[in-house]
Formats: C-alpha cells, structure tokens, sequence
C-alpha cells in the first residue's frame, strides 16, 4: 500500500503533487490526465497507479511494470503553467529530477542518456514520456509520465535497454513515498529555475550525461545514423557530428557504438 500521509509530511512543493491522486489499477496514468480534461483541471495534478494495463514508453513501446513495487505517475501542467515552458526542457527537468532524487536519498551514481532515460551502472532505471495536447500552436495541456523501478527484482520479456530497479542496485527496500516525494520536490524546483536560467538546467544535464564525445549510432526505426554525440542543443536536442557536419536530432535511441 502507498501511505499517503508519510507521503504529504514529505511533500513540500507549492503546486506539484497538491492534487494527488492515488488509483489502484489504470490502462495510463498519461492517457487519463490527457484526456480526462472534465476531471482533471488543475496543473500540477499528480495521479498514481499501482498498476498500468497498457502503460506507455516512448516510441509506441509498452512500459511494463509490476503491480505495487514500483512508481508510475504522471503530472499534469496545463498553460497557466506550461504556456511559458519549453517541453523539451520539462524533459530534461524530469530526467534530472528523478536522477537528483536518486543520488539525494540512496548515494548512487546516475548517469542520462539522451532523451531522458535515468541509468545507474549502465542499466535503465527509469523513463519518462511527455505528452501534449495542443490548439492550434497553443499548448493546452502537457503530462509529464514518469516510471521509476523500485522494488522489482526480475524484469520478464522484451526491453529495448537492460532494466534494473534501485533494490537490484542497494540490496534494500526502497520507500516508494519518499522518492515520490523527493521527485516531486526537486520537479518543481528545477520548473521554477526553468524559467529564470534554462542555461543552468541544461548544463546540469550535460554534466550527468556521461555519452556527449562518444561514437554513437542513432536509431528511429529502421534508420539509423552513426557518429559523435557533439552536445546538445538550447532546446534539448542532440546534435550529431558526422564528417565534421553537425546534425540536429529530433528522436530516436542512442547507443554506444
Ligand atoms: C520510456 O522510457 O519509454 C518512457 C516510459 C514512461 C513510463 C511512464 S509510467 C507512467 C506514465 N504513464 C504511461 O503510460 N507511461 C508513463
């Protein structure tokens, strides 16, 4: 069981996580708040399932996760909030978020990989997945889905990048209301810096990007590019150098080469 009240002592944002909604079984937490607008109308909205039916991973993946072990969560930001954001940079805000939380409460060395997966020893530990719904060129609402493996020990089936959950890497049991928590806290910090210094967001990213100077080859799915991860970009794009030509990369999955 998720104890709700060790989770709100632990809470201490001003918007993020202040609606909070805890839900046994959904087919996406990211599904829902996208499209449930009657329901769902305030940014900042946090819902969490124990177990999704059909959660989403990026690229039309599935994220699999097993039920009450892990966190899947998604947050809402509609454009009160998300008008004056650029999404790519709630990606990266995300990925940092989880990756600081980890390194504050359990001393483990995370690293990102481009776009936004959270790794430690080389192993995926966490995903997110952005989605919007947008107006004409307005932004109308964006959900920010997060899974992080917690207490999960073994990860049947097909993954496109070696799983671990953060008990496979202590050894202990992980208190799923703490690191929600810490997530939700850093999240909202890092959102409020996103807008005063965006600079400082992505040089933090950079520096726990551990891949920018390697050989990489870029994968979308059948395509794929080879050459060096040269930086990223003030929107959060990956920029490619291939025979001394720099790339801009929208999407795909990196890997060392
Ligand atoms: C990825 O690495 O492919 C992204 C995974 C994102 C998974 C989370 S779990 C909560 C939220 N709801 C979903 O359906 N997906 C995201």
């Amino acid at each position: 069981m998720f104890n709700l009240e060790n989770f709100d002592i632990k809470l201490e944002t001003d918007i993020i996580g202040r609606n909070f909604i805890y839900c046994d079984e959904i087919i996406s937490t990211n599904s829902e708040l996208l499209s449930n607008k009657q329901l769902y109308k305030k940014s900042g909205t946090v819902l969490l399932a124990e177990k999704q039916l059909k959660g989403k991973g990026r690229k039309d993946r599935t994220w699999q996760s097993a039920k009450g072990l892990n966190l899947t969560f998604s947050i809402l930001l509609k454009k009160d909030i998300a008008a004056a954001l650029n999404v790519n940079h709630l990606n990266l805000v995300a990925s940092l978020a989880v990756a600081l939380a980890i390194e504050n409460l359990y001393q483990l060395r995370t690293e990102l990989k481009w776009p936004n997966d959270v790794l430690i020893n080389g192993k995926k530990v966490a995903g997110i997945l952005i989605e919007t719904n947008i107006k004409g060129s307005n932004i109308e609402r964006v959900v920010i889905g997060i899974g992080i493996n917690l207490n999960q020990l073994v990860f049947q089936g097909e993954y496109n990048f070696p799983p671990t959950s953060l008990k496979l890497e202590t050894g202990v049991n992980v208190e799923r209301e703490t690191i929600l928590a810490e997530v939700l806290n850093i999240f909202e910090e890092l959102m409020i810096n996103l807008k005063k210094e965006p600079g400082s967001i992505l040089a933090d990213w950079r520096s726990k990007c551990k891949m920018i100077g390697d050989k990489i080859t870029i994968t979308d799915g059948e395509q794929s590019k080879k050459g060096i991860f040269y930086d990223i970009d003030d929107d959060g794009y990956l920029l490619l150098k291939r025979n001394d030509v720099i790339e801009k990369i929208h999407f795909g999955d990196v890997s060392l080469h």
